[in-house]
């Protein structure tokens, strides 16, 4: 496994393998877990190499707090990756991927961007799409790995390849859930085991707003899942939403030919854990 976190020594090395290999891409920020390596894996399976990127990026955290209380494991991050054979490992430093300028771009990604994370979290979809475009110039992969726990981001980066003219398959990955439903995320490690214990009602709620969203109204859905965590004294309710899955725009009325998704967002003290269901 080779690893880089000089930019140019990296790009100096693939420009010496991209004819001859297919190339995948997963970006991470590292705190790997099952989710990242079943993302890895389905690289593994349609390309020659892959490549995955641990970077915590900070223009993508709205709240200095979380980008501090991070999990950052890149030891035994870099362990697991060569157990399962990963090729390449670019970890870069934030002053050379940001040329010395810490800044996020602005971005219009048709108003994708303004919907449920982008409304609670201002600026961080900017900084995705800043961090995302720049990985994706330095490494040009064929294939890039996103999970569907960040289904808005996935929306997100389709658009920024669309615009950007960028020739990259975007792979849309299922989302991996521990045994009780929690959506795997590097966030759960900071979960005390009381915390631990409430949090697969985040799952079982969207997946009972699946049944009922085969015949109850949004307005009867969205009273019954605030009710669900109004007494919770761990669980706070951020927002609930179903919407279009192309927009991402609030449903109005259900129409036949559309698909539709739930989107939840919850904060367990000072972690904030977000999941999401097709309907
Ligand atoms: O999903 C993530 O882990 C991050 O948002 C990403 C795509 C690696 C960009 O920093």
């Amino acid at each position: 496994m080779l690893v880089f976190n000089n930019i140019e020594k990296l790009q100096q090395h693939l420009s010496t393998i991209y004819v001859e290999n297919q190339i995948g891409f997963v970006p991470t920020m590292g705190a790997l877990h099952q989710g990242h390596l079943s993302l890895i894996a389905q690289s593994q399976l349609k390309n020659d190499i892959t490549i995955v990127s641990i970077f915590i990026n900070p223009t993508q955290f709205n709240n200095i707090e979380d980008l501090e209380k991070y999990p950052r494991h890149l030891e035994s991050d870099l362990k697991q990756l060569e157990s399962i054979n990963c090729d390449i490992v670019f970890t870069p430093n934030a002053n050379d991927i940001y040329n010395n300028s810490i800044i996020a771009s602005r971005f219009n990604f048709d108003g994708l961007e303004y919907q449920m994370e982008g409304a609670f979290r201002e600026g961080h979809f900017d900084g995705v799409g800043t961090i995302v475009k720049r990985l994706f110039e330095i490494i040009q992969p064929n294939n890039a790995y996103f999970g569907e726990k960040d289904f808005q981001q996935l929306q997100i980066i389709k658009a920024l390849v669309k615009q950007n003219l960028f020739e990259i398959n975007i792979q849309a990955c299922e989302i991996y859930r521990e045994k009780d439903g929690l959506a795997m995320s590097s966030r759960n490690t900071r979960l005390s085991s009381t915390q631990r214990k409430e949090v697969p009602l985040i799952y079982k709620t969207i997946l009972r707003v699946k049944e009922l969203f085969k015949a109850e109204s949004y307005s009867n859905i969205q009273s019954w899942v605030s009710n669900q965590f109004e007494d919770n004294p761990i669980l706070s309710l951020d927002y609930f939403e179903i919407t279009d899955e192309s927009t991402l725009r609030t449903i109005k009325s259900k129409e036949i030919d559309k698909k539709y998704r739930a989107f939840i967002a919850i904060n367990v003290g000072d972690i904030r854990l977000i999941d999401n269901i097709s309907l």
